[in-house]
C-alpha cells in the first residue's frame, strides 16, 4: 500500500505515548513528543556540521568554569578530556545522528554523560543553549569568511596573471554590449579583479564586526555564577565579550553580514560567468573553454558547453535566495531568542558550499582559459571602435567643439559603413570631403592599439597603465601572502 500523506501524517502524529520524556527537558513532561514533533524540532541533521565549534565552545566554558571555582579542578578536567575524546570520535567520522537528541549541542552533551558519566552534567551551568548556539554559529561563520577569503586572494592572482600576459591585447569595449571603444583584455580582466577586492573587503569587514563572543550570555539574561565572560572570548579568539545578553542570543546579523557578502561576490562571479558564456559561443568565439570545465551533448556531437561558467551564473540565484530567506527568517523577530531562528543553519551552509564552489570553477577557468587574440583583435578592428579617436583628433589638432566633431565623425562612420570599409581605410579624400580639416595625419589613432595606447588617464586602458596596475596588484597580493 503506498504511503499516502494522510496515513503518513497520522503515523506521524502518533506514537507519543510510546516515548519516555526527553532526557534532557523533559522533567515537567508525562509524554514524549510527537513523530513529528521530533522531525520538525530536531536540528542535528544540519547543525551536527558545528561540532568543532561546540566542542571548541564547550572546553573554553568548562576550563572557565573550573579556572572560576564554579567546578572543581578535577571535575573541569574529566569533561575537558572527555571532549577531547569526543573531537576524536567525530573527527574519525562518527557523528551523531539519533533525532532524539535534538541538535549538536545536546547530542555532545549525552555523549559526554555516556563517557564520564554524571559530571557531564555540570557543563551546562552558567550557560544555555542559547548562547552556546550563537557561539558556536559565529565560530563557524567566521571561518567562513577567512576561508572565502583566501580562494578569493587565489582568484584575483590567477586574474592578475593573465591580465599580465595580455596587457596589450586588444579586444572590442562594450558599452550596451555594442562596439563602444578598443580596449585591451588585461584591463577587462583587472575590472574582475577590482571587484574581487571589494567582495574581500566585505567579508573583512563581516568578520571584525562579527568578532565578539556571546558565550556567557546564558539563556537571555546572564547568569548570577561568577563566570569570566573575558577568559572564554580570549581563548576562543575573539576580541572580547559582547555587551548585551538579550543581542547576543537573538541577533544574526553576523550571519547576515556573510551572507549579503556572498551574495555580492556571487553577482560578480555570474558576470564574469556570463562573460566567458558569451566569449564562448561561435559568433564571439574570443575563448575556447578547456575540456575540463566544459561538457559535450548528448545529442550533437559538435557541443561544447560553458556548463561550469553558466552554474557559476546559476548559483547566483540560490545564493541570493539563501540570503533572502535567512532575512525573511529575522524579520519581526521579538528579542530574545526564538525557535525560527534555528533555521539560520541551512542558508549560511548552502550559500556558503554553492559560493566555494563558484570561486573554485570559476579560478580554474581564468587560470586555464585559452584567448583567442586574432579573434578579438579582428571584432575590436571592425565596428568603427576609433571613432570617437577620430571625434578627439578634430577637437586636439583642429580646434572643434567636441560636439561639432561627434557629427563629422558620425558622417564619416556613415561613408565607412555605405562603403564596406574601416575608418582607418577610408581614403583621406572621402575624409576631407566630410571635413577639410582632416589631414593625413589623422590615420595615426584610427588604429587600434593607437587607441588603446592613447587611453594613459590614470585607470584607463593603455598597456603602460594596465601594467602599473598590475604591478600594484601583485605587490598587494604578495605582501598579504607575506603575512
Ligand atoms: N538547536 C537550537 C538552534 O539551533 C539550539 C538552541 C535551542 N534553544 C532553545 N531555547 N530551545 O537554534
Amino acid at each position: 500500500r503506498p504511503i499516502t500523506i494522510a496515513r503518513a501524517a497520522k503515523e506521524r502524529m502518533a506514537d507519543s505515548e510510546n516515548r519516555g520524556a526527553n532526557s534532557m527537558w523533559g522533567g515537567r513532561f508525562a509524554q514524549g513528543p510527537a513523530a513529528v514533533m521530533r522531525e520538525i524540532n530536531a536540528s542535528l541533521p544540519f547543525d551536527k556540521r558545528l561540532w568543532r565549534q561546540d566542542i571548541a565552545g564547550s572546553i573554553a566554558h568548562a576550563r572557565m568554569l573550573g579556572a572560576k571555582g564554579i567546578l572543581t579542578t578535577d571535575e573541569a578536567s574529566q569533561i575537558i578530556a572527555g571532549l577531547e575524546a569526543i573531537h576524536a570520535e567525530y573527527a574519525a567520522g562518527n557523528l551523531p545522528e539519533d533525532l532524539d537528541l535534538e541538535d549538536i549541542h545536546m547530542a555532545t552533551e549525552a555523549r559526554l554523560a555516556d563517557k564520564i558519566g554524571p559530571v557531564a552534567g555540570r557543563l551546562h551551568t552558567a550557560r544555555s543553549r542559547n548562547d552556546q548556539v550563537a557561539t558556536d554559529f559565529r565560530l563557524f561563520v567566521r571561518d567562513c569568511a577567512d576561508e572565502v577569503d583566501a580562494s578569493l586572494a587565489l582568484l584575483q592572482r590567477a586574474l592578475v596573471d593573465r591580465a599580465a600576459e595580455h596587457a596589450d591585447t586588444v579586444m572590442p569595449g562594450f558599452t550596451h554590449l555594442q562596439s563602444a571603444q578598443p580596449v585591451t583584455l588585461g584591463h577587462h580582466l583587472m575590472a574582475y579583479h577590482e571587484m574581487i577586492g571589494r567582495d574581500r573587503s566585505r567579508f573583512r569587514d563581516a568578520r571584525a564586526r562579527m568578532n565578539l563572543s556571546p558565550l556567557g550570555a546564558a539563556a537571555l539574561a546572564g547568569t548570577g555564577f561568577p563566570t569570566d565572560r573575558h577568559m572564554t572570548a580570549a581563548a576562543l579568539g575573539f576580541d572580547g565579550p559582547t555587551r548585551n545578553s538579550l543581542d547576543s542570543v537573538s541577533d544574526r546579523d553576523f550571519a547576515l553580514d556573510y551572507l549579503m557578502a556572498a551574495t555580492q561576490c556571487s553577482l560578480h562571479l555570474s558576470r564574469l560567468a556570463e562573460e566567458f558564456v558569451i566569449w564562448a559561443s561561435q559568433p564571439f568565439g574570443f575563448i575556447s573553454l578547456p575540456d575540463a570545465y566544459s561538457t559535450g551533448s548528448s545529442i550533437m556531437p559538435q557541443k561544447r558547453n560553458p556548463d561550469a561558467a553558466e552554474l557559476v551564473r546559476g548559483h547566483a540565484g540560490r545564493i541570493m535566495g539563501c540570503m533572502t530567506a535567512l532575512c525573511v527568517t529575522m524579520k519581526g523577530l521579538p528579542l530574545a531568542y526564538s525557535k525560527d531562528m534555528q533555521d539560520d543553519k541551512p542558508p549560511l551552509f548552502e550559500a556558503h558550499d554553492l559560493l566555494g564552489l563558484s570561486i573554485t570553477a570559476m579560478t580554474g577557468m581564468v587560470e586555464t582559459t585559452s584567448f583567442r587574440t586574432e579573434r578579438m583583435r579582428a571584432l575590436a578592428e571592425s565596428g568603427f571602435s576609433t571613432a570617437t579617436d577620430l571625434a578627439d583628433w578634430l577637437v586636439r589638432e583642429a580646434n572643434v567643439p567636441f560636439r561639432e566633431a561627434h557629427h563629422i565623425t558620425g558622417r564619416a562612420v556613415k561613408a565607412a559603413e555605405e562603403a564596406g570599409l574601416q575608418l582607418a581605410a577610408l581614403p583621406i579624400a572621402t575624409l576631407k570631403g566630410i571635413d577639410t580639416r582632416i589631414d593625413e595625419r589623422v590615420y595615426a589613432v584610427l588604429t587600434v592599439d593607437a587607441s588603446v595606447a592613447s587611453r594613459k588617464s590614470y585607470g584607463g586602458t593603455a598597456p603602460d597603465q594596465v601594467r602599473a596596475r598590475i604591478a600594484e596588484a601583485r605587490a598587494a597580493l604578495n605582501g598579504e601572502a607575506g603575512q
